[in-house]
């Protein structure tokens, strides 16, 4: 045996500790109330935190556009504004936390979160190697369901991809053992409760904004224990919904049929675990224009946070250009904020500006370089053109 008792045993101890963890997670989501419900509280605190890179500059001109959209509401003492700036590489490295416990505390002071992009350390970087701040926020909050649409009218697509957010391969995604120098290994974590409250979410969408049809995504004849109950729960859920055309198929397959053009906008809503929604949510984007048009809402019952889905581009920053970012997927990211907490008529107006100024007036455009605007030229552009709605 290549493996010393030794090695055996510690990996064992590993594996034991993670499973009380998740164990206690599973406890945790038992106890769990029901979703919030913004009408019946005095104020909504929105938290906006910047991250790193280009994140403080682009979300500080989705915050002005918010500001704008919420003047009144902002007056009566309905909605507060708070900045939280310490979620910075540096400071995460330099405390080797994923998000510093002062952030988080801030974090958890408010309803509902709109975020920058945060650099997510990798073998090799400057940076120690420490979880992404955005998995961490997504665990730590809760956000269980992570909510991405991708909209392309003229080619008849229409899809919403409901990611399930806090469980699968990124649950101890940063916690696998290595057994021995030869032997590596890496978990994937299913609950019932994790499972049934995001499946049961996409169908709660599809109800609720007619639609008719809600696919699930897994590998379940490979990932046969964890994939396998996914889908089981989604076939059982799927009986509660008859209206709904409940159908499955597996990733490598449904990756392929996004392409095909005779198939694809036949999907509407996609329930799948976290990986897989992970990379197809990236491979959707693309025919939309790329995952930087793209906006991803971060759902749990109690919190929410709504992100950019593009890097921090720390490039941009060290050539001068942050101003020069584009703003676009942050921008969108706050509509579907606003949309969130019930402020409906102002996220349509803002999907509007965003339709008005990105595609079919176009009068600015934002290069990334100096031949292009600033992204605070841009956000005064979006709100001119609300003023004229
Ligand atoms: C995303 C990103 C993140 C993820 C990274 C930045 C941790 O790719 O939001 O899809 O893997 O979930
Ligand atoms: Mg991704």
């Amino acid at each position: 045996m290549g493996m010393t008792v030794e090695q055996l045993e510690a990996a064992k101890a590993r594996f034991g500790e993670l499973l009380a963890e998740q164990d206690k997670r599973v406890e945790a989501m038992k106890a769990q109330g029901d979703f919030i419900d913004y009408k019946t509280l005095d104020k909504i605190i929105i938290g906006v935190c910047g991250g790193d890179g280009i994140g403080p500059a682009i979300t500080g001109q989705a915050k002005r556009v918010l500001e704008f959209l919420l003047k009144d509401e902002t007056a009566k003492g309905k909605v507060e504004f708070k900045v939280i700036d310490g979620l910075t590489i540096e400071r995460r490295a330099a405390l080797q936390k994923a998000i510093p416990d002062d952030t988080l505390a801030e974090l958890k002071e408010c309803h509902v979160i709109l975020k920058g992009p945060t650099t997510t350390p990798r073998k090799g970087d400057p940076w120690p190697n420490v979880e992404s701040a955005n998995v961490a926020m997504r665990k730590e909050l809760d956000l269980f369901a992570n909510v991405r649409p991708v909209r392309i009218p003229e080619q008849g697509i229409d899809w919403t991809f409901y990611r399930e957010n806090t469980e699968g391969a990124y649950a101890v995604g940063s916690k696998g053992v290595h057994v021995t120098d030869d032997l590596g290994v890496d978990f994937t974590v299913v609950t019932s409760q994790g499972t049934e409250r995001i499946i049961r979410a996409a169908f709660e969408y599809a109800k609720a904004n007619k639609k008719t049809r809600v696919t699930a995504v897994t590998k379940a004849n490979i990932i046969k224990t964890t994939d396998g109950k996914f889908l089981d729960a989604f076939r059982e859920i799927a009986k509660e919904y008859p209206d709904i055309t409940a159908d499955d198929w597996y990733i490598d397959i449904m990756t392929a049929k996004l392409i095909d053009e005779t198939r694809r906008r036949d999907f509407q809503v996609v329930v799948l675990p976290n990986l897989y929604g992970d990379i197809i949510t990236d491979e959707a984007a693309e025919f939309q224009g790329g995952v930087g048009t793209a906006g991803s809402a971060n759902i749990g019952k109690r919190y929410a946070m709504f992100e950019a889905i593009h890097g921090s581009a720390p490039r941009m920053v060290a050539e001068g250009r942050a101003k020069y970012a584009d703003p676009c997927s942050v921008i969108r990211a706050a509509a579907m904020l606003l949309s969130h907490i019930g402020y409906q008529a102002q996220a349509d107006a803002l999907y509007k500006a965003l339709d008005i100024c990105t595609v079919t007036e176009k009068k600015l455009v934002m290069t990334g370089h100096e031949d292009g605007a600033t992204n605070e030229a841009f956000a005064d552009y979006i709100m001119e053109t609300i003023k004229g709605l």
